[in-house]
């Protein structure tokens, strides 16, 4: 059952029924203003971070869910009926409902009582604020009187703060009205310079500030008393809830349509200009009215989000593709590239599961995530790479989250998650194999932000190669620390007390558990790092890291390998995990994904063999599981992956994340039919037509899809926020499609499905457009390569010497 249907030609996902399964999302912004809104207007907005300078409101896990939002009333002046367009909160009847999900912007409406009314939602390029552009007909045969009612309620900046400190919070609340915007300045007065606003293009009829006002006493947003009443009351908040409404009245003739245009904004002044006039407690407004006025104005407000589109076109006309798979086509080349950005931008910390108060960005997450957007947005890959080095510890280790706002490592979560180090080198050899900008590892960068620390860029590198190196357990392989990828294998937690984090907690000292996940890892990023170094003219240390490579993938045969699949770990008690000698969790996605990528077996058929075990063993319908068998109960040893009831998360979940890992691997042994029958089980567009099931968005990916062993297989989970977005796109782009960085130049190695008769794309790569086809003339991998006509020796085409701007290739595979 589908709840909508893709407008591919718009770049839109157009839900046709409120009432999805569950709050199906999308962004706004995509700088430093941000917010997520639901196809029936919930979700909230903030400043560059979603825990510590929250605007609006919102209310987690409610009844019903997703409450809190943007929230349009209209009101009936003749018959004192009112409703929201966008079906929340009042959940009115009504016709022609829908909500048009874009790239960065959000249009939801509907018709009632012979009214159409709806909004759109974006935030324009280079601004510190959201448009609502609300626009009303009247569609009846006689005059309408309506009152349109804005609103939204404000957060007391500190998200988590405002969901708990009530004692304060009750008492702190200020605004002031000035010629109808409402100005929200809590803590103002004290050590904050910056404040929101909520402006309104048309004469007001009158506002509210106090929550209290405008919902009356145990009501809800279903049922506010004073859009109930038809007058808002100017009230001015004190305390308690501060939030902002308009109410505008509109004379409707049949047939007309008005304009009403909504300002939410944020706005920093310079300390020593906060107050106007100066030593008053008034808030300075002369640095933003020229900001609100501006976009107040329809035509400036239709103007901006034109250059939003333009913005968006950019990014998306980079790559693009056509395929024989319209399923293929559409997430390439719209939605994957899109929810790439949002991973970008958000890391892990706001999405309609991830409350943005939890987390802030994670040091692995951060750099995969590069592998996805880094050709759209490279200059804020490379500030992001600098950033996250510069939260590394002198160790080569790292923390394991930052703040994006204060950009420093989060003591409460600390390192000791040994993969993590290596992750910086798979980000930073993405980034060169893009630009080509060999002056990033020269860049100065400090070891947790201390001053005089910094070191080159490369320094970071070298010692997140080493850090494993000075970390190696019993076997040879990698000391796993707290978690590897995997954040739920804890083999040093042994934790038997409530509560106590899996992640944070570490009981044994860690001398023994291994991983084999790291391992592989080890040797992709060691293969990476000995690439940069040797075109840096260091030899001898590249020829190192080979020697290092080669030891670990020989500790790999012989101890990480369990006959037909690579092992997972060693525990505390040097036991194996992942093996066929253990009762569950016999075999796991990760070692035999990953190993394989790494291009770990491929000579002596052991990868082969993994890949096969992998299949036969991991693949559903529904994608790969992360292991079978899933475990039935809590093991003391193991941590959080056995926390979790079978089929869910860890325990034998769809991990989304991981399955590209085995598209690749299956790549790597050309196997293209298995490598996209594999992208197809879990892309969000092939599942759309089992959306009662599926449940999640079918634009964007989900973290997790529930695996066999849950009554609720095939149900997803934790949509936007996920590695997923990263790693599928590269694994169709770069790997399935072919369509490769190096650092040499464009690599064209397509694994294609054999039914296909080939494709065409076009790549913008280091500034040159290549008009790329593909033509399939026999089954195989093998690729004949022309450029301009003339064909080349192997399959890496070189930037043109002549400056040509547009290059065509053409591949004949056989
Ligand atoms: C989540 C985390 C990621 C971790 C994965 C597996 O996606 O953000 O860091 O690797 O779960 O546990
Ligand atoms: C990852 C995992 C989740 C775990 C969390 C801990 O997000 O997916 O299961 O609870 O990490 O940080």
């Amino acid at each position: 059952m589908k709840f909508g249907y893709f407008d591919d030609r718009n770049r839109e996902y157009v839900i046709t029924q409120p009432d999805t399964p569950l709050p199906w999302i999308n962004y706004l912004g995509c700088q430093a203003y941000f917010g997520i809104i639901s196809n029936t207007a919930g979700g909230y907005s903030f400043y560059r971070d979603a825990r510590l300078r929250r605007l609006t409101r919102y209310r987690y896990n409610n009844a019903p869910f997703d409450l809190g939002g943007r929230y349009v009333y209209l009101r009936d002046e003749e018959s004192s009926q009112f409703w929201s367009p966008s079906w929340q909160p009042t959940r009115r009847e009504f016709e022609n409902y829908s909500c048009r999900h874009g790239m960065g912007y959000t249009v939801i409406g509907s018709t009632a009582n012979g009214i159409e009314a709806h909004t759109r939602y974006f935030v324009p390029l280079d601004e510190n604020l959201e448009v609502w552009q609300l626009t009303v007909t009247n569609r009846r045969s006689a005059k309408a009187r309506i009152s349109a009612f804005s609103s939204i309620e404000f957060c007391l900046w500190d998200a988590q703060d405002d969901a708990t400190n009530f004692q304060r919070n009750f008492n702190t609340g200020q605004v002031e009205v000035e010629d109808g915007v409402i100005y929200h300045k809590t803590e103002y007065r004290e050590r904050r310079d910056h404040f929101a606003y909520f402006a309104c293009s048309e004469p007001l009829a009158g506002f509210e500030t106090q929550r209290e006002a405008f919902l009356g006493p145990y009501r809800g947003w279903d049922s506010p008393a004073a859009v109930e009443a038809g007058q808002l009351t100017n009230s001015i908040a004190h305390g308690w809830a501060p939030m902002g409404a308009h109410q505008v009245k509109l004379d409707l003739e049949p047939g007309e349509t008005r304009q009403i245009v909504f300002l939410l904004g944020y706005h920093e002044n310079p300390v020593d200009r906060k107050f106007d006039p100066p030593g008053s407690q008034t808030i300075n407004k002369k640095l933003v009215k020229p900001t609100i006025a501006r976009h107040l104005d329809p035509a400036k407000a239709d103007a901006a989000f034109e250059r939003l589109r333009q913005y968006w076109d950019g990014l998306l006309g980079i790559f693009q593709v056509s395929t024989p798979d319209i399923h293929t086509n559409r997430m390439v080349n719209i939605w994957n590239a899109y929810q790439c950005m949002a991973t970008f931008n958000m890391s892990r910390s706001a999405s309609f599961y991830e409350s943005g108060i939890g987390r802030g960005l994670g040091f692995r997450d951060s750099n995969q995530d590069l592998l996805g957007f880094v050709h759209m947005a490279p200059a804020r890959a490379r500030e992001r790479i600098l950033d996250l080095a510069a939260t590394q510890l002198p160790t080569g280790g790292a923390y394991h989250q930052y703040q994006p706002l204060t950009k420093r490592g989060n003591n409460d979560i600390g390192g000791g998650f040994n993969d993590d180090p290596h992750w910086l080198i798979v980000g930073v050899s993405a980034y060169l194999k893009e630009t080509g900008d060999w002056s990033i590892l020269d860049e100065p960068v400090p070891y947790d932000n201390e001053p005089v620390s910094e070191q080159p860029l490369y320094d970071h590198l070298q010692r997140s190669f080493s850090y494993t190196l000075a970390r190696l357990g019993p076997h040879g392989l990698p000391l796993i620390g707290r978690a590897d990828w995997n954040d739920c294998l804890n083999l040093n937690c042994f934790s038997d007390t409530p509560g106590q984090s899996f992640q944070t907690t570490t009981n044994k000292d860690g001398k023994v558990a291994e991983s084999v996940f790291i391992a592989g890892l080890f040797v992709h990023a060691g293969r990476e790092l000995a690439a940069i170094a040797s075109r840096r003219g260091l030899a001898a240390e590249a020829a190192s890291y080979l020697a290092e490579v080669a030891k670990m993938e020989s500790v790999i045969r012989e101890h990480g390998w369990d006959g037909e699949w690579f092992l997972r770990a060693y525990d505390d008690f040097g036991a194996k995990i992942g093996s066929k000698e253990c009762e569950e969790g016999k075999i796991f996605i990760e070692s035999n994904g990953f190993c394989v990528l790494a291009g770990i077996g491929l000579e002596d058929g052991t990868a082969l063999k993994a890949m096969d075990a992998t299949g036969r063993h991991l693949a559903t319908r529904h994608g790969i599981v992360v292991q079978q068998p899933a475990y039935s109960r809590y093991y003391l040893n193991l941590g959080e992956i056995s926390s979790y009831p079978p089929g869910y998360k860890e325990n034998a979940g769809v991990f989304c994340h991981v399955n590209p890992w085995v598209m690749i691997g299956e790549a790597r042994l050309g196997r293209g039919d298995r490598a996209h029958d594999y992208y197809s089980r879990i892309n969000p567009s092939a599942r759309e037509e089992i959306g009662e099931l599926h449940r999640c968005e079918p634009y964007v990916y989900a973290q997790m899809i529930a695996g066999k062993d849950a009554p609720t297989f095939g149900e997803a989970k934790n949509s936007w926020l996920t590695g997923t977005a990263a790693w599928n796109y590269y694994a169709i782009v770069q790997w399935i499609l072919g369509i490769r960085t190096t650092l040499d130049g464009l690599q064209i190695a397509p694994v294609i499905p054999t039914n296909w008769p080939g494709f065409t794309a076009t790549r913008i790569f280091r500034g040159v457009v290549y008009k790329i086809s593909i033509e399939r003339q026999g089954e195989g991998n093998r690729i004949a390569l022309t450029v301009d006509g003339a064909p080349i020796e192997g399959n890496v085409v070189p930037p043109p010497k002549d400056g040509r701007k547009e290059v065509s290739i053409k591949g004949i595979l056989s």
